[in-house]
């Protein structure tokens, strides 16, 4: 029987062995798409785990040691500036690989959910974890996206965790590549349409966009 290991919005993880795990959705949703594009990354470089098999719900995949990097946060053994540079710079990475399905120049692989709960610092590394939203886009909207989930704890004034995530956004914004701000409208919109936001999370948007159009 696999020891559960966490547990996500969506989905719940157990270890199967030292080296592995499995992910499995509870909403039913299908993880055929979501390990094709880390199957694509992984290939090109890209720090992902790597994926042993993939079958309706269920993702068997490397099983990661370390922190996320919302515990390092947490805990202070991770500055917040330096995980909003960190951060940044493997959006810059991901940016930088040429998309799987398009042709159009301007378009990349975009996680668009890239914070520091599905960031694991591991022994070799900080992995990106959680490919569910995963495209093809422009990498703006995925720094949009990013930057608005930080932001909306930053606004928040009962959040314990708000004046960390406003100095992760201000790191961030500093080193990201290109203009978050370019597509700050669309990751509201989608953001919005998020059905795992709560009604307290949605009632912040307007204040988190404001606070990356303006940071200072
Ligand atoms: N490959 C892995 N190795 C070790 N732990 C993992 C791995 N993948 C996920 N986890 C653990 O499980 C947690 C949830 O994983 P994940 O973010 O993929 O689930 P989710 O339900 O999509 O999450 P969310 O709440 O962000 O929607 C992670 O924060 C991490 O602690
Ligand atoms: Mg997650």
């Amino acid at each position: 029987m696999p020891t559960p290991l966490a547990r996500g919005r969506s989905a719940d993880v157990f270890a199967l062995d030292s080296g592995r795990v499995l992910r499995r959705y509870r909403d039913g949703a299908d993880v055929s798409a979501e390990a094709e594009v880390m199957a694509y990354v992984g290939g090109l470089g890209f720090p992902v785990p790597r994926v042993d098999s993939a079958d309706g719900t269920d993702l068997v995949m490397e099983r990661l040691d370390g922190p996320t990097m919302l515990d390092a946060l947490v805990s202070g053994t991770l500055d917040p500036a330096d995980g909003g540079r960190q951060l940044a710079d493997l959006h810059t990475r991901l940016h930088a690989l040429p998309a799987r399905l398009s042709r159009d120049p301007a378009v990349r692989v975009v996680h668009l959910d890239l914070h520091p709960q599905n960031v694991m610092l591991s022994s070799r590394g900080a992995v990106v974890i959680d490919w569910r939203n995963a495209t093809e886009g422009p990498p703006d909207l995925d720094t949009a996206m990013t930057a608005l989930i930080m932001a909306q704890i930053a606004v928040d004034p009962a959040h314990d965790l708000a004046e960390l995530a406003a100095a992760g956004v201000r790191g961030f914004l500093a080193r990201s590549d290109g203009d978050p701000r370019r597509a700050l409208d669309e990751a509201v919109a989608l953001r919005a349409a998020d059905p795992n936001l709560t009604r307290d999370e949605a009632r912040l948007l307007p204040a988190a966009a404001a606070l990356i159009a303006a940071p200072e």
